[in-house]
């Protein structure tokens, strides 16, 4: 991996201290920005996803509002499955669906048996397109969802409250129920690597339900798929950001895998997060960890919580990526982030 790098966001995920604190935020791109609106009332999502030049837009239109570091490719986590053989759509007011579910050991052979990532190749189009219009010091990130997160939507077949049909594959068919994300892992492995190809600086893994399975399942079922991913995944000798999200309890569970940046959820406090970290002697940088809802307050408020989540970091942290502890929401007005982004480019430890 470079040591030096014009990168403010490689720079801090290697575990430096770049001049400036590097400031993207996840969901930048979407329902939020008019533009966005502007193109997507025309376009199915997931064709917008499949279009590179739309997709490119989309990924860069935040970039031209804000003093970003980052672009993240837009895209979503869910469009893999579509190479494994699921139909994938996202239903206005129901969120995302995948058909046909995969409940159990019967019905594995619904999924293909060898995956062709060159089906997915307009996510490389679309990163090939995006790469030449950001400047030098921004960092371009690609992303997956982590095998756990991606299972949960093939299995359920949507958006759940209970994750009761994962569950059931989970405890009662542990050997077909790791087949399913181990098939997902290799995916993933051939996926980012692919991204990487085209262009990606970086990338993150989403397991935005990891806080829905006890610490003992996630040591039992999850950690062994992922020490092997995050393995495998130091090949692209690029830095990786891991997101468990809802995730709390993993923190002392993922400790261990060998990621490089942990992007810590909004539930929890910077400072005892670091701590903990620090307790563990795991040496992560760290993302996180503003909670997005604190963007629909006042300028005073938003200011303060951000410095909050800077004084904690220069007391503790290693290399910091300033960002929400999960994805911006359609109501967030666009005065909060240029606040946010000031009163980041202001902190003096
Ligand atoms: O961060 C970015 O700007 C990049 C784009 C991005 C999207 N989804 C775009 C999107 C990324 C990184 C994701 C990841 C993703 N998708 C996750 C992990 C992160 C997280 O938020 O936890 C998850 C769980 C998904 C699954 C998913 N896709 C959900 C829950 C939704 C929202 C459904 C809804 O209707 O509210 C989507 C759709 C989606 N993905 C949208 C966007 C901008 C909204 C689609 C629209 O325009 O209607």
């Amino acid at each position: 991996m470079p040591n030096v790098t014009e990168k403010p966001l490689v720079s801090a995920a290697l575990g430096q201290k770049p001049s400036r604190t590097p400031i993207w935020f996840m969901r930048q791109a979407g329902r939020y920005l008019p533009e966005y609106q502007n193109i997507r009332k025309n376009i199915e999502f997931v064709d917008l996803c499949k279009t590179p030049a739309l997709a490119a837009e989309v990924t860069i239109q935040p970039l031209r509002r804000f003093d970003l570091d980052a672009a993240i490719l837009f895209s979503d986590i869910l469009v893999p499955c579509m190479a494994l053989g699921q139909e994938f759509s996202i239903d206005k007011g129901h969120g995302p669906h995948l058909f046909p579910p995969i409940r159990g050991e019967g019905d594995l052979t619904k999924l293909k048996d060898t995956v062709d990532v060159s089906e997915l190749d307009f996510v490389a189009e679309a990163l090939e397109l995006i790469k030449p219009q950001l400047s030098p010091q921004q960092t371009l990130i690609g992303f997956a969802g982590a095998p756990f997160t991606v299972c949960s939507y093939m299995v359920e077949g949507g958006p759940s409250k209970d994750f009761s049909h994962l569950k059931r594959f989970m405890f009662t068919q542990k050997h077909a129920f790791n087949i399913l994300l181990n098939k997902v892992s290799d995916l993933t492995v051939s996926y980012l690597t692919m991204q990487h190809r085209a262009g990606a600086d970086v990338v993150m893994l989403f397991d935005s339900w990891a806080g829905n399975i006890s610490q003992d399942d996630y040591r039992e079922h999850i950690y062994p798929v992922m020490t092997s991913l995050f393995k495998r995944l130091k090949n692209l000798q690029i830095p990786v950001i891991y997101f468990p999200g809802q995730g709390g309890q993993q923190l002392s569970v993922c400790a261990g895998l060998e990621f490089d940046v942990l992007s810590i959820d909004w539930r929890l406090n910077f400072g005892s997060a670091l701590k903990t970290l620090d307790s563990l002697k795991v040496p992560y940088n760290v993302q996180g960890n503003l909670d997005p809802l604190y963007l629909l307050g006042s300028e005073a408020f938003i200011r303060e919580k951000t410095r909050n989540i800077m004084e904690q970091a220069s007391v503790s942290a290693r290399g910091h990526i300033f960002n929400v502890g999960h994805g911006l929401t359609p109501l967030t007005p666009i005065e909060s982030l240029e606040w946010t982004i000031d009163e980041v480019r202001r902190f003096k430890a």
